[in-house]
This record gives structure tokens, C-alpha cells and sequence, in this order.
């Protein structure tokens, strides 16, 4: 492949993806195949539209469904800001394989070492930020008596994983993933991998599949993870770890990776209404110049953030209703005015319903994290 056609993939940076095809036949992610997701107890939204496009080893945990085996599901977040539509996709996902089995068991990350490395936020910061991130994932239905939720920077086996796994990297070979950049990404790098393999160490009950749903762009860590469970496998044991991987959405405005620099572009869960509704209202469309235009030629439905980003993927779960909606956008039976209104209503309900839920979750975030922080300082 010519260097200017390579496919990119950084984990910080902005990655955008043009050719999901050509992504997966580069790095070897498997499609997600009407047979696999046959094979699900049931599907999720996010599943049942492909927003969950790929995976790889989702077989062994089917397996582990169908079976009645144990399998550990591990996500983790960058506590850098309040939860946004973003977080909420992999939160939901981490949820639903929570939710696929009784002998599912949660390992929930907060990366706060790598909040530092990549954003400069405080630990004191972040432990702040993850509380409030906590509350809205409770909040959006995760189960707490089955989920270990722990702090990067007091969490010694990871620690002691990554500093493990170090030896077997070398500068050329981490580089040649994410290219330069400062050690602390790439320390950071190393500690997500301990966060992922850190379910098959003893204390948790040892080996295990595993599977950890990600946006697109974590790839190059879950290749550098399956790379390191490889090598130390004769160690440790380690299954190869499974992932799912979720389309990359865009902002509000269109723009391909959600920046805080485009305040307009991101809506928060815990948002206000009045500003999420001026957000809404102001989102991108696929409408036409005029309302003649648009009433002759029809709408855009696809190239729309209205309907592709917040109806599709998170707001709008009746599938019916979803495909009457693309139909009379494409038609030109309804315009973008009247459609954003609409799609208001129920984000709106959406938004009303998770704040409430939201605020009688604040005790049980503080619980869940609390406990692990008071025994562990400096
Ligand atoms: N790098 C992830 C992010 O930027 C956060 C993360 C840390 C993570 N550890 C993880 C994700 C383990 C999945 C699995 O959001
Ligand atoms: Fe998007 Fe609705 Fe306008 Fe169609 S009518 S382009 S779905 S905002």
C-alpha cells in the first residue's frame, strides 16, 4: 500500500475513518456477520443498525453465552470531561455484554494516568470528573454488584503488567503502531493493555475470554494488547482478548471527531435543556438549499447528523418508526425545521429521564469508587 494511502489509526489524535472495508481487510477485524449477531441472546440497537460493524474472537463469547461460562467484559474511560454522546455509545456496550449473561462480570478503567498523559488533567481532577462519569454510567442501566471499577493510578497489578510487558516492546515496534509521540502516551499504551488483561490475572479468577467494546479508533491497542497476551500467554495463561468495534460519529456540526474546541458540536448528558435544544436545532443536516428543493428532491437522510447520529444511533430505538423517518425525509415529505423538532421531543425525554435517574445515582458512584481510593493514596 502507497504511504499516502495507509490508513491511520490514533488513538489520540483525530481519526477518521473513510473505507470501514478497506480497515478491516488492513488490520485483520472481522466483519460482524447476520450469523454472529443471530447467535446474541438478544441485539442491541447498536448492533441491529451496524453501528457495531466488526469484532474480533466475538465467537468466544458467544461461546461463553451459549455455554454458561464466565467471561470478563472490560472498557475503560479517559476522565477528561463530563459524559458526551461519544462515552455513552461505549458505556452502552459495556452495559449489554454485562447484561448478555449472569457469569458476565464488569471491569471498568478509569484511565486517569492517561488523562494526564494525553490532556494534562490532575489526578485530583479526574477522580472528580470519573465520579461524575460514574454517575451517568449507572445511570444508563450498569449493574454494580457485577462491575470492578478501579483508578489507573492506584491500580498496582496493571501498573506492574505494563512495566511487565515493556520488556517485550521495543521503541521501533511501539512506534511503528502510533508513531511519535511523548513516553507517556506510549507508557499509557502499556497500561491499557494491563487494564485489559488484568481480568485473567489470579485474583480475578484467572484466564478467561474477554471481550472489550471500542470505537474504531482504539484498534492499534487492542492489536498491541493481542500482541502482548501472545507473548505471555506461556507466562500467564492469557486468552487472546475480543473486541467489537463501533463506527466513528461525528459531532453535531458534521465534524468527524468531537473536539472541546467546537463547544456547539458536543452534547452532553448532563446538559441543560435549553442548550441541548439550541445544539439540536442547530445540528447538520442533509437538507437542500431551499424548502422548494428540498419538497422536489428530497432530503439526505444519510449525509444527516440529525438522523444519522442522534436518531440512529442513540436516540430513536423503534426500528419502524426509524425507516418511516428515513422514508419521509427522502421523499421530501418533511423539512429539516419540522424534523429537528420532532427529533427534539424525544432526545429531550431521553435527556429529562437519564438526568433524574442520574441524580439518585450520586452516593453509589461515590461508593463504587471511594472504596478503592481511601485505602490506596500516594
Ligand atoms: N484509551 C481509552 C480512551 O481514550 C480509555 C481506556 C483505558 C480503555 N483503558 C482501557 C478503553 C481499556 C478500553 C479498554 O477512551
Ligand atoms: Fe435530516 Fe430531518 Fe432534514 Fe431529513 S428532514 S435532512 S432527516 S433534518
Amino acid at each position: 500500500v502507497p504511504d499516502e494511502e495507509r490508513i491511520v489509526l490514533d488513538p489520540w489524535g483525530t481519526a477518521h475513518v473513510k473505507d470501514y472495508d478497506r480497515l478491516m481487510q488492513e488490520f485483520g477485524i472481522e466483519p460482524l456477520t447476520d450469523e454472529l449477531v443471530e447467535r446474541l441472546p438478544f441485539q442491541h440497537r447498536l448492533i441491529r443498525r451496524r453501528v457495531i460493524f466488526g469484532h474480533r474472537d466475538l465467537g468466544l463469547i458467544l461461546k461463553a453465552i451459549e455455554e454458561d461460562g464466565s467471561y470478563a467484559v472490560m472498557t475503560g474511560i479517559k476522565p477528561s470531561g463530563d459524559y458526551h454522546l461519544g462515552a455513552k455509545l461505549t458505556s452502552e456496550e459495556f452495559i449489554y455484554f454485562q447484561s448478555l449473561s449472569p457469569k458476565a462480570f464488569g471491569f471498568f478503567a478509569i484511565a486517569d494516568l492517561e488523562a494526564y498523559a494525553d490532556n494534562k488533567i490532575p489526578l485530583e481532577e479526574s477522580h472528580r470528573i470519573a465520579l461524575s462519569n460514574l454517575t451517568d454510567l449507572l445511570a444508563l442501566g450498569l449493574d454494580p454488584r457485577r462491575v470492578y471499577v478501579y483508578k489507573q493510578s492506584v491500580e498496582i497489578p496493571v501498573l506492574r503488567l505494563a512495566f511487565i510487558f515493556s520488556r517485550a516492546v521495543t521503541y521501533n515496534m511501539i512506534e511503528a503502531i502510533y508513531g511519535p509521540k511523548p513516553f507517556g502516551l506510549y507508557f499509557s499504551a502499556l497500561v491499557q493493555a494491563g487494564d485489559i488483561l488484568n481480568p485473567q490475572l489470579p485474583q480475578h479468577g484467572g484466564p478467561k475470554p474477554t471481550i472489550v467494546p471500542v470505537g474504531a479508533d482504539q484498534d492499534p491497542h487492542i492489536r498491541l494488547t493481542r500482541d502482548l497476551a501472545s507473548k505471555y500467554r506461556e507466562e500467564f495463561g492469557f486468552i487472546l482478548p475480543s473486541a467489537t468495534y463501533h463506527r466513528l460519529l461525528r459531532d453535531l456540526t458534521g465534524q468527524e471527531k468531537m473536539s472541546k474546541r467546537n463547544p456547539m458540536g458536543i452534547l452532553y448528558l448532563n446538559e441543560p435543556l435549553s442548550s441541548a435544544r439550541v445544539k439540536v436545532m442547530q445540528a447538520f443536516t442533509g437538507g437542500r438549499a431551499t424548502a422548494e428543493e428540498q419538497r422536489r428532491l428530497g432530503g439526505e437522510p444519510e449525509k444527516c447528523v440529525v438522523f444519522v447520529e442522534l436518531l440512529l444511533a442513540h436516540f430513536l430505538e423503534d426500528d419502524k418508526r426509524l425507516e418511516e423517518w428515513y422514508w419521509e425525509c427522502k421523499t421530501g415529505q418533511i423539512l429539516c425545521g419540522e424534523c429537528k423538532a420532532r427529533a427534539w421531543t424525544i432526545i429531550e425525554h431521553w435527556l429529562r429521564n437519564h438526568q433524574e435517574k442520574r441524580n439518585k445515582m450520586r452516593d453509589l458512584a461515590e461508593k463504587l469508587l471511594e472504596e478503592k481510593t481511601l485505602s490506596q493514596q500516594w
